[in-house]
C-alpha cells in the first residue's frame, strides 16, 4: 500500500507515521512538517551494518552521508548506531562537533575545500581529510605542518566507471569533477606526492561513483579499479594502503513499482571481490568504508502539507496547490524525481485522479510531482509525500523568503522536534 515501511491508515481513516496520526502530527506542529521516523533510520542502519558485518567482519566502517540529511540530533543517532559520518562542508563538520560526535569518526570531503575548512578540520582532529587534488594536497601540508600536526589523508580518485544514474549525480567517471584519475597516472602522481610531504600520513584511498544506482556491476568494477590501484601502490612505492573508502550510492524506491536494489547481494560481492583481490595480489585486507546517505534516510522521511486550492485547467490538467514546494524539495524540478502522495486525512479513500502538486513559489516550474495519483483534494486537506527523508530538508532553501519547515523525530509512539520551524525573525536575522 506504501512504499515506505512503518506507515498504516487508522480507524479514522487517517495515516499514521510510526503509529501516530498524521492529522495530530499536523495539528499540533503545523505544516510544511519534515517527520522522521527513527525507527526506520536505525533499522537501515543495523540492516547495512549486519550486512557488511556478515560477509566482512569488524574490519569494516559505515559512514553516514550526512549530506542526504543534517541536524544535531541525526548525529546523536549516528553515534548510537556506531555509524562514522561523511562531511562535506565546515558546516556539517561543525554540526556534527556541536552534537558532541567523535571527530575521529568524522571524514572530510569536498572537491573545492577552502583553507578556512581546512583548519578547523585540523583544529578539530576530524578523522581524515579526503583529498581532491594537489593544490588541496599542498595546503592541507601547509597548514598541518605551521599547527605542528600531521592530518590522516584519503585521496579521492576516480576510476573511470559510469553507474548509469542522471548526469548531476554522477561522479565516478573521467570527466567529473571530483578527484584524480587513476587511468591517466594523476592518482599515482598524488600518492607518490601525498608519501614525500611530512604533515600528511596517507592512509587510503576513496571513490564514490554516483547515487541512487541499481546495479551491483558498477560497484564491483569500481571496486576492483580500486585493488588494481592499491597493488600498483605497493609495486611502485613499496608500501601498502590500509583503507578502502567505496563511497555510498544504494538505489532507494520512491515508487512502488520502482524495482528494489539487492542491497545484501550488492555488498556481499563487493566484499568477495575485495578478500580475493587482496589474496590475489597478497595485500592485507584493507579497513573497508561504506558511506551510504539516501539508503539509510530516504524511506524514513514524509512531508506534511496543508493543500491550498485546487485548479482545473482542463480535464487532464489538475492543479493541487500545497504550502511548501521546490523550497523544501527541489528534487522534483532539479532531477525529475517522482514521488507517492496521499492525502493524510483520507488516507482511506481511493486515489481517483492525477494531479500536478505546485508549490507555492513564483515560478511555474515549482512542482513537487506531476501525473501524481491522489484522492480528490480539497482546500484544508494534508498531503503526505513520502520517502522525502533524503535530500529534502538538506537541500531546502528560503526562495521567495519561504521559510524553512520543521523537522519532527517519532520514535517508539514519541514525537520531538529536530529542528524547529524557521521565524520571520529568522529571515531578517543577518540583514543589515
Ligand atoms: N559519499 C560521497 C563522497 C558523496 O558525494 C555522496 C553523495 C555520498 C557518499 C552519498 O550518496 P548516497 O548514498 O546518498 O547516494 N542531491 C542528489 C544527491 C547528490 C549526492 C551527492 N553525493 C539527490 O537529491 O538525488
Amino acid at each position: 500500500m506504501f512504499v515506505c515501511e512503518n506507515l498504516s491508515v487508522n480507524k479514522k481513516g487517517h495515516l499514521t507515521i510510526g503509529g501516530v496520526d498524521a492529522i495530530d502530527i499536523a495539528n499540533e506542529y503545523g505544516t510544511p512538517l519534515y517527520v522522521m521516523d527513527i525507527y526506520v533510520v536505525r533499522k537501515n542502519c543495523e540492516r547495512l551494518a549486519s550486512i557488511v558485518n556478515k560477509y566482512y567482519g569488524n574490519n569494516a566502517l559505515l559512514c553516514f552521508a550526512s549530506k542526504s540529511f543534517c541536524c544535531k540530533k541525526i548525529y546523536n543517532i549516528m553515534q548510537q548506531e556506531n555509524m562514522g559520518v561523511d562531511t562535506v562542508s565546515i558546516g556539517e563538520m561543525y554540526t556534527a562537533i556541536k552534537a558532541g560526535f567523535p571527530s575521529k569518526k568524522v571524514y572530510f570531503h569536498g572537491n573545492s575545500k577552502t583553507e578556512d575548512e581546512l583548519e578547523y578540520a585540523l583544529e578539530n582532529k576530524i578523522g581524515r581529510v579526503v583529498v581532491d587534488n594537489i593544490t588541496e594536497l599542498n595546503s592541507l601540508n601547509y597548514i598541518a605542518k605551521k599547527k605542528g600536526v600531521v592530518a590522516d589523508i584519503l585521496l579521492r580518485l576516480k576510476p573511470g566507471v559510469d553507474a548509469h544514474v542522471h548526469k548531476y549525480v554522477t561522479t565516478g567517471s573521467v570527466n567529473s569533477k571530483f578527484g584524480f584519475d587513476i587511468a591517466n597516472g594523476e592518482a599515482m602522481e598524488a600518492v607518490k606526492k601525498a608519501m614525500e610531504l611530512e604533515n600528511v600520513n596517507l592512509l587510503g584511498i576513496h571513490c564514490h561513483i554516483g547515487s541512487q544506482i541499481f546495479e551491483v556491476e558498477p560497484f564491483l568494477l569500481a571496486a576492483e579499479i580500486m585493488m588494481d590501484f592499491i597493488k600498483d601502490v605497493k609495486i611502485k612505492t613499496q608500501n601498502e594502503l590500509l583503507e578502502l573508502n567505496l563511497g555510498g550510492g544504494f538505489g532507494v524506491r520512491y515508487l512502488q513499482t520502482d524495482k528494489s536494489f539487492d542491497i545484501d547481494c550488492c555488498i556481499k560481492s563487493v566484499c568477495e571481490l575485495v578478500k580475493s583481490k587482496a589474496s590475489d595480489y597478497g595485500l592485507s585486507l584493507p579497513f573497508l568504508i561504506f558511506e551510504p546517505g539516501r539508503y539509510i534516510v530516504a524511506q524514513a522521511g514524509v512531508t506534511l502539507y496543508t493543500v491550498g486550492c485546487r485548479k482545473e485547467i482542463d480535464k487532464d490538467i489538475k492543479y493541487v496547490s500545497v504550502n511548501g514546494g521546490m523550497t523544501d524539495n527541489p528534487r522534483y524540478i532539479l532531477y525529475g524525481s517522482l514521488y507517492e502522495a496521499t492525502l493524510a486525512n483520507k488516507a482511506s479513500e481511493e486515489k481517483l485522479e492525477k494531479v500536478s502538486i505546485a508549490g507555492k513559489c513564483c515560478e511555474s516550474g515549482d512542482l513537487l510531482g506531476e501525473g501524481v495519483l491522489l484522492q480528490r483534494a480539497e482546500k484544508g486537506d494534508i498531503l503526505a509525500m513520502f520517502a522525502t527523508g533524503a535530500y529534502n530538508y538538506s537541500m531546502s532553501s528560503n526562495y521567495n523568503r519561504n521559510l524553512i519547515p520543521a523537522v519532527l523525530f517519532i520514535e517508539n509512539g514519541n514525537c520531538s522536534l529536530a529542528v524547529k520551524r524557521q521565524t520571520l525573525e529568522d529571515l531578517i536575522r543577518n540583514d543589515v
